[in-house]
């Protein structure tokens, strides 16, 4: 994609929607919009605004599955989900994240998503973003705090820049399956196969305006290259320490009918867990295919 800052800035001075931002300098709330009836003039302005906010959150929608799929499209081709028995009957592209049980049976994920991470980092082409919706959320508990990696990046010195700038980090689904705290699921061998372990910078580049972003994660990640365990593992923890300090996060608390969108290029995030004897939460979790990480 190539891109054209005065023409962007103009295109979100004329901007059809207003939003207000999640927190200074991060985030956009987009206020007083119905995603049902949205205009592909509208949309093409969200699309544009979280492109350059990390994140983008419209809350109270009313959406089925398939107005789900229609509005995210807007966004980029839809990618479909490494486990698909947790997806949505007939909608390959929706994950759901739930302790509900039905029949017995579990309708979705459990306890997915804890610990510090970005989507899909075990891929050659992590997600570009991923948008969850709140059909049922627990009263309290169950937050998803976000971290902001470029402003973390901005606040290093310019010689902890120069340290980081060429370092490689090693992801690894398999790892991630097996050193997992919460839902564990075995991975049988096709899934092992169709997900090999894979290397990305760093320090990535947004390749909408070129902002860098520390992009850190946990879970997939087994080594930074050419340093030594546990040198490597220790730096990564260091860093993931410093990119989640208070003053580069935001906490968001799910409300019935709230739409979030994340830009996985740029952010970190974790859920956090809730009373699952005391409430039961649903989410819906859709993705859009995204590009080589540099
Ligand atoms: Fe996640």
């Amino acid at each position: 994609m190539k891109y054209d800052k005065n023409s962007d800035l103009v295109t979100l001075n004329r901007t059809q929607v207003s939003f207000r931002e999640l927190k200074p300098g991060f985030g956009a709330e987009i206020i007083n919009s119905d995603l049902r009836n949205i205009t592909p003039e509208a949309a093409r302005d969200l699309v544009r605004i979280f492109h350059r906010h990390g994140a983008l959150l419209v809350r109270n929608q009313d959406l089925n599955p398939d107005e789900l799929e229609s509005f995210l499209s807007a966004f980029g081709e839809l990618e479909e989900h490494t486990l698909k028995e947790n997806c949505l009957e007939g909608h390959p592209f929706i994950y759901i994240l739930s302790n509900r049980l039905v029949d017995g049976k579990p309708i979705g994920a459990h306890n997915d998503g804890i610990g510090w991470h970005t989507d899909y980092s075990y891929r050659e082409e992590p997600v570009m973003c991923t948008m969850l919706y709140a059909k049922e959320v627990p009263a309290e508990g169950s937050d998803t705090i976000f971290a902001d990696l470029c402003a973390a990046y901005k606040d290093l010195s310019r010689l902890k820049q120069e340290k980081l700038n060429d370092l490689t980090l090693h992801h690894s689904y398999k790892h991630f399956m097996e050193t997992r705290v919460y839902n564990q699921t075995k991975i049988n061998s096709k899934i092992e196969q169709e997900n090999p372990d894979v290397y990305h910078p760093l320090i990535r580049t947004h390749p909408v305006d070129g902002r860098k972003a520390l992009w850190v994660s946990t879970g997939t990640v087994t080594e930074i290259v050419g340093i030594p365990n546990p040198e490597g593992l220790n730096l990564l923890e260091e860093l993931v320490e410093f990119v989640t300090q208070e003053k580069f996060t935001f906490r968001h608390k799910w409300q019935v009918g709230d739409v979030l969108i994340w830009d996985n290029r740029c952010t970190l995030h974790t859920g956090t867990l809730y009373d699952d004897t005391k409430y039961i939460r649903e989410m819906h979790r859709l993705w859009v295919k995204g590009d080589k990480p540099f």
